[in-house]
């Protein structure tokens, strides 16, 4: 029998509290076009002063768990994609295994930043065809509001809070069909938080740890690898975009997004789109918006999806998956 790793169920989870363009408006330099037209964006979900980055992981696993019909005791594996973890540590996927009562299994938080989820799914998927796992609950949840300078118009208005969740299974039916990933660390300092644990001490004390980027330059290199990572995927499995229903992509900015549909000649309607409600939520997105449309019935089952996702590091991939 061929172990598939399959997709039983999803879940997401978006904090109550939402910034509008014309909220930040009133705080910094910029306008509701400025950012719509740029990015795509027009409100952000961002994350009560009491309320972490396991608090919406936990809201999306067990929506996840409800949807494919699984108790936590059935889950062996815990994998969080997160840069805003809750504590230094323990990981925030042992606080969440915790939470949810699962005991045992392993369980790990993966940094890839926005590449976080296709990440943590790689490892799924390599998890389950070894039989190393049967059952894995993977989720991507960030509160990437606590690591924006707010008063920076260049970054703070592009980013959001929220979660996403999958449960997958060993299946003879398919699930995941192939994964591609890449990192190039020569590019570190295009998009980073410069300051972390072991080298500034005194910067996290005194609120200085911030994202930090060179939009510009970021954005040439995602539209290029991401295009590079979608025809890969089409590529490695000899398919067209004719044979995929849908795209559901890293939700960073709508012009980079419209540009990869436009190298592979894919229309629009065959695109996951959430960026103008949710800003980038980093390791959330993809899981964030593919749970919005597996919910509301656009993505159907036994469709072919292909994930892509982008982030600091650089770090990036893509995935083809069968629902
Ligand atoms: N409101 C108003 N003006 C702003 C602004 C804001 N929020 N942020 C920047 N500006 C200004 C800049 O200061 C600049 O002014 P100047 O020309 O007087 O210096 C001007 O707007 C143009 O900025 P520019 O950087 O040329 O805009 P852009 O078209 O490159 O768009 C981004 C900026 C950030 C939207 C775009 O570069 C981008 O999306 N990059 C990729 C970011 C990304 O996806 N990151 C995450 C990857 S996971």
């Amino acid at each position: 029998m061929m172990r598939h790793a399959r997709v039983m169920g999803t879940g997401s989870y978006l904090p109550e509290n939402i910034v509008t363009n014309d909220d930040l408006a009133k705080r910094i330099d910029t306008t509701d076009d400025w950012i719509f037209s740029r990015s795509g964006i027009r409100q952000r979900h961002i994350a009560a002063r009491d309320e972490f980055t396991c608090d919406l992981a936990e809201q999306a696993a067990r929506r996840a768990l409800a949807a494919a019909s699984r108790s936590p005791k059935d889950v062996d594996l815990v994998i969080v994609a997160t840069t805003t973890p809750d504590q230094v540590f323990p990981s925030t996927a042992c606080l969440l295994q915790d939470r949810l009562g699962i005991r045992g299994g392993p369980a790990f938080d993966v940094q890839a930043v926005c590449a976080g989820f296709i990440y943590a799914l790689d490892i799924t998927y390599r998890y389950i065809q070894t039989g190393a796992s049967k059952c894995a609950l993977v989720v991507g949840a960030e509160t990437f509001s606590r690591i924006l300078n707010w008063e920076d118009r260049s970054t703070c208005v592009l980013f959001g809070d929220g979660a996403g969740a999958m449960v997958l299974e060993a299946s003879d039916q398919p699930g995941i069909i192939s994964s591609h990933l890449h990192a190039d660390g020569a590019y570190k300092e295009l998009l980073c938080v410069p300051t972390g644990v072991s080298t500034a001490y005194d910067q996290i004390l005194n609120r200085e740890a911030f994202t930090t980027m060179q939009g510009k330059e970021v954005f040439r290199w995602a539209v290029s690898a991401l295009g590079d990572a979608v025809v890969e995927a089409l590529e490695a499995n000899n398919l067209t975009e004719a044979d995929i229903d849908w795209l559901v992509p890293h939700q960073a900015n709508i012009r980079i997004i419209q540009a990869i549909a436009r190298r592979v000649d894919m229309s629009m309607d065959k695109v996951v789109v959430t960026i103008e409600r949710h800003g980038n939520t980093s390791a959330a997105s993809v899981p964030l918006a593919f749970d919005e449309a597996v919910r509301d019935g656009r993505i159907q089952p036994g469709q072919k999806i292909i994930f892509e996702a982008f982030g600091g590091g650089f770090a990036w991939g893509s995935m083809l998956v069968q629902l």
